[in-house]
């Protein structure tokens, strides 16, 4: 083990305890999962009245519907009486109200209190008092964010503002209309690893040569090792003779309708802090969510989406679904293998970030930031 300071050309990563420490990760999920947006559900997937899914935010339960006016709703998963979980499927479909399966106490889609054995009764008990605790909750990109902030941060500067950044102008993501797209398919992969090391994986290119042949064949700038996310506005182009984004490089789809000159044949990759990451190509976006469960399990739900025509005609998605699907396994077997080693003493100071790494330093500043806050 060393103390040695470093050369100007490397710098250090966070020590070993930040991906192992249950107190540390007890701290992110206060400051960073509970206080700041959280992208919880593709809105399509509530696709009626009374559909739900619950999702876990930090150390609470949240539980995301669809009322009956169509808008989506966000509460707290427990029941105002003694507490009980209100649901416990992940995902599921009610009638008109949801009912905690303790002592029947009843709520409409609104989260208001419309039913309690005996309550009813009670004439000085204020009915309104007792409704499900309402979560704030945005939509953008097809998606419900909540979050669970007494005063949640600014969507436009935290959320919007933070990813247009990394593009360069937030006409850049809008154009891809990802809000319009329909789901092609959705693989969930329950990562045995903490989500800064995914988080980290997905910012550099520095892994790309040794353990993805397919992505760097689509886009060979990634053999040199620089992320598309190393430069403001950067687009990694498609290689000379690649046809589309997809596993062999054959032909993808049709340029989505908005889609600029400037970005087509090219990948960009975007980080929307916490926990999305948002993969854009010319013909589909693939959105990546993670839900951090513990200090070494992190599930990501990861989302293909295209043009809703190319879905609708039962196109045959897998090549171009492979490509990322690949890379995913690969990324996230990468960080399988690190995760373990974070608890080794040869870890206990950190490893370091080589200058294509660097960004990943902004990353650590920006959790202390968070963690001191
Ligand atoms: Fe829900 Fe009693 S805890 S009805
Ligand atoms: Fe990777």
């Amino acid at each position: 083990m060393t103390t040695t300071p470093l050369p100007p050309s490397l710098i250090a990563t966070l020590p070993g305890r930040y991906y192992t420490d249950p107190e540390l990760f007890r701290r992110e999920q206060e400051r960073v999962f509970e206080a700041l947006w959280f992208c919880a559900v593709r809105s399509a997937d509530l696709d009626k009245p009374g559909a739900f899914r619950t999702v876990q935010v930090g150390r609470e339960s949240v539980l995301v519907t669809r009322s009956r006016t169509g808008a989506p709703r966000a509460f707290l998963n427990v029941c105002r009486h003694r507490g009980a979980r209100l649901c416990t499927e992940e995902s599921g479909q009610v009638r008109r109200a949801l009912q905690c399966p303790y002592h029947a106490w009843t709520y409409d889609l609104d989260g208001k209190l419309i039913a309690a054995p005996d309550l009813m009764k009670m004439p000085d008990v204020d009915r309104s008092a007792y409704g499900l605790v309402e979560v704030a909750l945005r939509e953008w990109l097809g998606y419900t964010w909540v979050c669970l902030a007494d005063e949640p941060p600014s969507f436009e500067e935290t959320v919007i503002g933070a990813a247009a950044e990394r593009l360069g102008d937030a006409a850049s993501i809008e154009r891809y209309g990802t809000e319009r797209l329909a789901l092609g398919k959705r693989v969930t992969y329950d990562v045995r690893a903490n989500w800064k090391l995914i988080v980290e994986n997905f910012m550099e290119c520095y892994h790309c040569a040794t353990i993805h042949p397919e992505l760097t064949d689509v886009l060979p700038e990634f053999a040199g090792g620089f992320a598309a996310q190393y430069y403001v506005g950067h687009g990694a182009a498609f290689g000379e003779e690649v046809g589309g984004f997809t596993v062999d490089g054959s032909a993808g789809f049709g340029r989505l309708p908005e889609v600029g000159d400037h970005q087509d044949r090219r990948y960009y990759a975007v980080t929307v802090k916490p926990t999305v990451f948002l993969n854009l190509v010319p013909d589909h976006v693939i959105l990546h969510r993670m839900f951090p469960l513990a200090e070494d399990r992190t599930v990501v739900e990861c989302d293909w989406l295209y043009a809703p025509d190319v879905v609708a005609s039962g196109a045959d998605l897998s090549k171009s679904v492979e490509l990322f699907h690949r890379v995913n396994a690969q990324d996230f077997a990468a960080c399988e293998r690190t995760q373990p080693a974070m608890a080794s003493r040869a870890y206990r100071e950190g490893g370091v970030l080589v200058p294509t790494e660097h960004h990943i330093g902004i990353f650590h500043e920006w959790l202390r930031r968070q963690l001191d806050s």
